[in-house]
């Protein structure tokens, strides 16, 4: 498997895990004050979506020849 594919792959589910910190954060304010941990608990899977991103953002660039998609 290429580096891209696990960064790809490492993406998408922690995606699914971002999603369902922050459907976590809604359920705990329907209870009441959420405790700071379940607040916070978002900014985790965000901070390694973002390089990811980045990452999967600047592949199609960064291969060699025109970017996927493009004339
Ligand atoms: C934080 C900043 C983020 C950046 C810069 C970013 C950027 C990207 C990029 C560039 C792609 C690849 C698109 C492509 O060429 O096909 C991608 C795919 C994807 N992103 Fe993000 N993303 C971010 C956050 C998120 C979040 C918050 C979610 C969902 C909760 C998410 C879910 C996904 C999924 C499911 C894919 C498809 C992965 C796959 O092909 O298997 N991303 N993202």
């Amino acid at each position: 498997m290429s580096a891209g594919r696990v960064i790809r792959q490492l993406h998408r589910w922690v995606s699914m895990l971002f999603v369902l910190t922050v459907v976590a954060n809604f359920a705990a304010m329907a209870v009441g004050p959420p405790p700071p941990w379940i607040t916070y608990a978002p900014l985790l899977p965000l901070a390694l979506l973002l390089p990811s991103g980045l990452y999967l953002f600047v592949l199609p660039y960064r291969a060699r020849g025109t970017p996927e998609g493009s004339a």
